[in-house]
């Protein structure tokens, strides 16, 4: 594949649709065909199981949730992503296979390893070239999450502990694959985030 993979990690608050667009923009404006894509709910059939996974009332059992976010992958990497990066497109995605084994691994407590087989499996065996991972605290993901808005979605209205978990799976992950991750401290300004962003990517298109 001669395309470019590219994900972003991170709590939720963390600003990662807003990195992850303002990457798209400049990447646009430099001439590449940029394909931004999210999950979960980058296809149509993606959308539907967003609605259920986040929004759904009452219980989804943790392996139930682990494999709606598997299928909403598979569909989304075969459709689009694939496509997308066979054709040479740059690529540009919220979340990924990490968010899996930090928020159904760490988060939901089930095996991580097999969590990031399931992704692997579904996604058959696609890893990103970059992943930015913007690192924020969990007091400060409900503070920014709570000044933004009035009701939260499932995985939002987690306890802080959970999302506690999540963060230091998220580094953890970051740790072990130190080439793949870009990490960066999500409280950093905007324009700084966005030029350490663009300058990773521009060594990866240089290369
Ligand atoms: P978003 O609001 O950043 O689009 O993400 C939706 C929520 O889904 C967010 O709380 C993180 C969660 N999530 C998982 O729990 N597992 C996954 O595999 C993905 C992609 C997201």
């Amino acid at each position: 594949m001669t395309g470019l993979f590219i994900t972003f990690e991170g709590g939720d608050g963390s600003g990662k649709t807003t990195q992850s667009r303002l990457l798209t923009e400049w990447l646009t404006q430099a001439g590449h065909t940029v394909v931004h894509s999210r999950e979960p709910g980058g296809t149509d059939l993606g959308v539907e199981l967003r609605e259920i996974i986040l929004h759904r009332r009452g219980y989804i059992a943790p392996c139930a949730e682990a494999l709606l976010y598997a299928a909403d992958r598979a569909h989304n990497i075969a459709t689009r992503v694939r496509p997308a990066l066979e054709r040479g497109d740059i690529v540009i995605q919220d979340r990924y296979l990490d968010s899996s084994v930090a928020y159904q691994g760490a988060g939901r407590v089930l095996d991580s390893a097999e969590v990031r087989e399931l992704s692997l499996w579904a996604a058959e065996g696609l890893m990103p070239d970059l992943t930015v991972l913007l690192d924020l605290s969990a007091e400060d993901g409900r503070e920014r999450l709570e000044s933004s808005r009035d009701t939260y979605d499932r995985l939002e209205a987690e306890k802080s502990d959970f999302h506690e978990r999540v963060r230091d799976s998220f580094l953890g992950l970051a740790e072990a694959e130190p080439r793949r991750f870009l990490v960066l401290a999500a409280t950093e300004p905007i324009d700084a985030l966005a030029t350490a962003i663009q300058t990773r990517v521009a060594e990866l298109l240089n290369r």
